[in-house]
């Protein structure tokens, strides 16, 4: 088989280095890769979704892989499939799932998935009042897509009224058009991953992500800065619960309002005191999670995504090591504000002699034999060891020996989970 990849990030990274370790493929493409892809598989500056289905057709591909949310959430899954080119990845009516919160709220709404209490407004004044109705902590969240920005976990009912005014002004654009004003839900957060074939759902394993750009969850909050999976409050009757009460519904409804679900379902939940509560859908990989999962899969990643195409993901097992995995986010200085692009890394050579330790690329080009910087995520450096410390410890051992003077990472990835539980942190999740 031929595989094509669409992306350039850590995750894409993640994805072809663990597809093409496949016995079932022949050859992996990257559009449009990095430098970190480029040393595994053959990266093609592929430009627009009209260059993809050139390529798919000229090179015979027999799958397609989609990474990013911008390219699920604007349909390339059903310009593929309409030049019959096999893709992993949902169609855009699926994909509302991520790309509209109101669309997913009121999936929710209707069908009794838990959720945060919210309303839908596309006018400032009634959301104003609704603020001073419901009083804070509240949140605030753009429609759309926003880059991961659209988002504002509100302390006073100031801030949220600013934060409607903001998005409402058009911050955001149309992403910011209509908004969603919903509870505070406190608890621990979890990211939670099924792989769906339209009718039926299966387990893809947890992980926990560190969004804020420092130490102490402090700072802006990021992409992601690291993660570690499994997630060891993900016990297996926790997962069965999250599988029944979210996951299950949620596919079953997607079905039943005839957008059926193809793909991986990447549920953002809060463990609650009440229980596990949706915050939001992905429609495709996490990033950094899938750096940590892909380095944990145990089993051929490829019959999985198949089936989620042409069906019979019942007979699909997923297996995961029961090692635990933690990636170490670094990033250029100033992100996710403004930063400098082409700087040197160097010392990642001493890294490829080292036993369960991958880095996977972000934003990278090889330059005359050099490895220069062009994005604010940069490096995902990942160990895989027999639990979440001794992971994040060899991590962090591979860490050191990168000279990048340009770039930052945060120190405590994994450090929460690693003095909040005791014992065996992992689970086959
Ligand atoms: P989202 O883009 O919806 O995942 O939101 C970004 C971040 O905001 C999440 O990862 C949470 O940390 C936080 N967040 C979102 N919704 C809520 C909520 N209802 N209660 C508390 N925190 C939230
Ligand atoms: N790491 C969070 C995301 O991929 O959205």
């Amino acid at each position: 088989m031929k595989v094509l990849v669409i992306g350039s990030g850590g995750r894409e990274h993640a994805l072809t280095w663990r597809i093409k370790q496949s016995p079932l493929v022949s050859e992996v493409f990257c559009a449009s890769g990095n430098a970190g892809i480029s040393q595994d598989v053959t990266n093609v500056p592929l430009a627009t979704y009209a260059d993809m289905v050139a390529f798919c057709k000229k090179e015979t591909i027999d799958l397609v892989v989609i990474g990013p949310d911008a390219p699920v959430v604007d349909g390339l899954a059903d310009i593929l499939n309409s030049n019959n080119i096999s893709v992993f990845g949902p169609s855009a009516k699926a994909a509302q799932l991520e790309g509209s919160k109101g669309f997913t709220k009121d999936i929710c709404r209707k069908y009794g998935i838990p959720t945060a209490d919210y309303e839908r407004f596309t006018a400032l004044e009634p959301a104003l009042a609704y603020i001073k109705q419901k009083g804070a902590p509240i949140v605030i969240k753009a429609d759309g897509l926003a880059a991961g920005k659209g988002v504002v976990v509100a302390m006073t009912e100031k801030e949220a009224c600013d934060a409607v005014k903001d998005i409402m002004g058009g911050k955001f654009g149309v992403a910011g058009a209509s908004v969603v004003i919903e509870e505070f839900l406190e608890g621990e957060e979890v990211s939670f991953f099924a792989l769906c074939d339209g009718q039926d759902a299966i387990e893809f394993g947890s992980a926990q992500d560190h969004k804020r750009a420092y130490d102490g969850d402090k700072g802006p909050n990021t992409g992601g800065m690291g993660t570690y999976s499994p997630a060891p409050i993900m016990t297996d009757a926790m997962r069965k619960r999250v599988m029944k009460e979210i996951i299950y519904p949620t596919v079953r409804a997607m079905a039943a309002e005839k957008m059926p679900y193809k793909g991986v379902l990447f549920a953002g939940l809060m463990m609650t005191a009440s229980g596990p509560k949706l915050i939001e859908y992905n429609a495709r990989f996490g990033d950094p999670e899938t750096q940590s999962m892909m380095m944990r899969l145990d089993s051929d990643l490829v019959p999985a995504l198949l089936a989620c195409i042409k069906g019979g993901l019942e007979k699909v097992t997923i297996r995961f090591k029961p090692q635990a995995a933690l990636c170490v986010v670094m990033a250029a200085k100033g992100y996710p504000g403004e930063y400098k692009k082409g700087s040197l890394i160097q010392g990642l050579e001493k890294i490829s002699t080292m036993q369960d330790v991958k880095v996977f690329h972000a934003g990278t080009v090889s330059k005359d034999g050099n490895i220069i910087a062009t994005g604010g995520r940069v490096l995902g450096v990942t160990a895989l060891a027999a639990t979440i410390e001794a992971a994040q410890k060899l991590a962090y051992a591979a860490v050191d020996q990168i000279d990048w003077p340009e770039g930052f990472c945060r120190r405590d990835i994994g450090a929460k989970v690693i003095t909040s539980y005791v014992g065996n942190a992992c689970s086959n999740a």
